[in-house]
């Protein structure tokens, strides 16, 4: 018997020996007796971090909507496995069951197979949070296509970007979207967006907020009259182990977005396995992570790893703030939510508002906390603990990354004691390591340094699309034979794990991950700007907000600066989308440099941050002059 259900910390530490000591014999054994296979694997593992190359179960045959939908109906046909919760509440939520999920992915899936989609094409979806985006997904993974999706905040520009680096030839978009009071015309933002993308042929529009909008003869088709007409049925093509399932794009701290594969039956197996452990999910339980799919918190545990296990899992299309701050609570108490996940930029946010909106509902149903995104600051998590939980739910801040598939580190909750901002433990099957800057593993405890991984797991990325080179470059040259996450970490006295924080360029703002490359571009772009450089800088909601150093060029000279600062944001919203605007822009004669040219944003950082009594040897810059006057114009 494979141990599917950890329930005390003896079994965890038993469980946990066995997935490092035999690793292959584990893996199996969850993956025989929790999934259904068309064929069974020849092999569980082989891997070579220094390739790099892995494969779980391969040989093995699967569909996994087999898995998420078909193996349920026959037991929980009628029951909800989606919860759609409108943006406003005055729109009714919908409940769909396991039988209706079943009829809407088949549907949809024969849809695309009619406009000629076929397994190994790549379908970029941009659609809002609404019951057509899970849809997608799946209908996508019922005939072996591989989705894209994109988070519908992202501009033009960003989903151009993204829909040619994968060479997308579908597209599935609404005409809009909700988001509190206001409406977006997504339709705008993907016509223009396809003006840079030759690749996509088709272009299938959900109708959501009925606004009017222009269809390209040729190319866009309203989805409702097709899915009308579809059958309900669709044999699902079967898959190999290792077939791409999707691909989700996530910044890189230089460069263009990294297309991250992800393929079929370890990333399956992992999430579904991670799901039922971190929130100890029973089978009448409802879960609300709140989340968007666009990002791979939604792939994974808002879609893939609840379904696959015949769980409830709500889709919120809308806000926090929306009617008012009390709309998350209100949620939690209409669908007696058990688990709520959600982002410390959340938390935060809502930690802010008269305690009131809280209390106004009825917060009992609530058994377990999720946290996600960023680090959890200690004053965060007890506002969580004390006045949501009310002490009673214990919060498992789970650290994980697009890459990585499925959460690495957290408690498990009843069974990991946990401790504020410590995501704990490491999960069954992983094996961290931190390394010093020589390269050397810190063995002990009370130790920091950065975080890696020694073993692969099954839910692990399989490359970068289109670029393998830059898969090995990213994460397997920086430490022999281990996988590098970017990330600082330390390890206490008891083993516990605390995430610091990014080590290398990307900044978190709200819970999103910017590389600082794509941002800076975007502001020299603009014609008065020379040059420019970002970091981030603390900010009580969003974590870190963007701090930017701009060299204006002559022209730009003698303009005003709060005109400029507005154009600057402008073109950021243009090419990256309103979440990478800057809070502060600061215009400099120069930014500091060494010998090689190379900004040194590690002062930028400490000014930006007010910490500028330790800001090192300075004397080795180029032009060590500038510093002072950064430092005088700080704002
Ligand atoms: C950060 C999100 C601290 C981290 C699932 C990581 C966290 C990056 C935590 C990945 C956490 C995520 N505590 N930091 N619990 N969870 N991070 O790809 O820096 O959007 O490398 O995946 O978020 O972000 P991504």
């Amino acid at each position: 018997m494979s141990n599917y259900h950890i329930k005390h910390l003896e079994e965890y530490y038993q469980v946990y020996r066995k997935s490092v000591r035999e690793p292959e014999n584990f893996w199996a054994e969850v993956a025989e007796e929790h999934f259904i296979w068309r064929k069974k694997w020849n092999n569980v593992l082989s891997w070579d971090f220094r390739k790099p190359e892995i494969k779980w179960f391969e040989g093995a045959k699967l569909n996994i909507t087999e898995n998420c939908i078909d193996r349920h109906l026959r037991t929980k046909g009628d029951k909800t496995a989606i919860i759609f919760e409108p943006n406003n509440p005055d729109e009714v939520a919908q409940y769909i069951t396991y039988n209706d999920l079943y009829d809407r992915v088949c549907k949809m899936a024969n849809v695309l197979k009619e406009q000629g989609v076929k397994k190994g094409d790549r379908v970029c979806i941009y659609l809002p949070m609404i019951p057509e985006l899970a849809v997608s997904l799946l209908a996508c993974a019922r005939i072996g296509a591989i989705h894209s999706v994109v988070f519908a905040g992202f501009s033009s520009k960003a989903l151009a970007t993204r829909i040619n680096d994968s060479e997308c030839k579908f597209v599935i978009a609404s005409d809009g979207s909700y988001r509190g009071s206001k409406s977006i015309d997504l339709k705008g933002i993907v016509d223009e967006a396809l003006e840079q993308c030759p690749c996509v042929q088709t272009v299938l529009v959900v109708k959501r907020v009925h606004s009017e909008v222009t269809m390209k003869a040729g190319r866009d088709i309203w989805l409702q009259p097709l899915l009308d007409n579809a059958s309900g049925d669709c044999v699902p093509e079967i898959m190999d182990a290792e077939d791409p399932l999707f691909i989700l794009y996530t910044s890189g701290s230089t460069g263009k977005p990294k297309g991250m594969v992800h393929t079929t039956a370890g990333y399956m197996v992992y999430t579904a396995y991670t799901f039922k452990n971190v929130f100890q999910y029973k089978d009448d339980d409802v879960y609300w992570c709140t989340a968007d799919i666009g990002w791979i918190t939604g792939h994974s545990y808002i879609v893939y790893g609840p379904l696959a296990n015949g769980a409830t899992t709500v889709m919120f299309e809308g806000v926090p703030h929306y009617p008012d701050f009390g709309r998350f609570w209100q949620i939690v108490d209409k669908h007696k939510i058990n688990q709520f996940y959600t982002a410390p930029t959340a938390i935060r946010a809502l930690a802010k508002q008269n305690i009131s909106f809280a209390e106004a509902q009825d917060l009992s149903s609530l058994r377990v906390l999720g946290s996600v995104g960023e680090p959890i600051n200690e004053e965060a998590w007890h506002w969580y603990n004390d006045i949501i939980g009310k002490k009673k739910s214990p919060i498992v801040d789970t650290w994980w990354q697009t890459e990585t598939g499925g959460i690495m580190i957290t408690p498990i909750p009843f069974v990991t004691p946990t401790k504020p901002t410590y995501a704990t433990l490491p999960f069954i099957g992983i094996q961290p390591a931190l390394m010093d800057e020589n390269g050397e593993e810190i063995k002990g405890n009370q130790v920091d340094g950065r975080l890696c991984i020694k073993f692969p797991w099954p839910s692990i990325a399989r490359t970068i699309w289109g670029d393998h080179q830059r898969y090995k470059d990213t994460y397997f040259s920086a430490f022999d034979n281990k996988y590098f996450t970017g990330d600082g970490a330390l390890r206490d006295e008891v083993g516990y794990y605390r995430i610091t924080g990014r080590v290398d360029d990307v900044i978190i703002v709200s819970g999103h991950n910017l590389g600082t490359a794509p941002i800076e571009d975007a502001i020299n772009e603009h014609p008065a700007v020379a040059e420019s450089a970002i970091v981030g800088f603390p900010h009580d909601i969003k974590g870190n907000a963007l701090y930017g150093y701009v060299i204006l060029k002559e022209t730009g000279e003698g303009r005003d600066h709060n005109n400029l600062r507005n154009e600057i944001n402008q073109i950021i919203t243009e090419h990256v989308g309103p979440i990478a605007k800057l809070d502060k822009i600061q215009f400099t004669s120069g930014l500091p440099k060494t010998r090689s040219g190379k900004i040194m944003r590690r002062i930028l950082r400490k000014i930006a941050c007010k910490d500028i009594n330790n800001l090192g040897d300075t004397s080795t810059l180029l032009n060590p002059e500038v510093v002072q006057e950064i430092i005088d114009n700080a704002l």
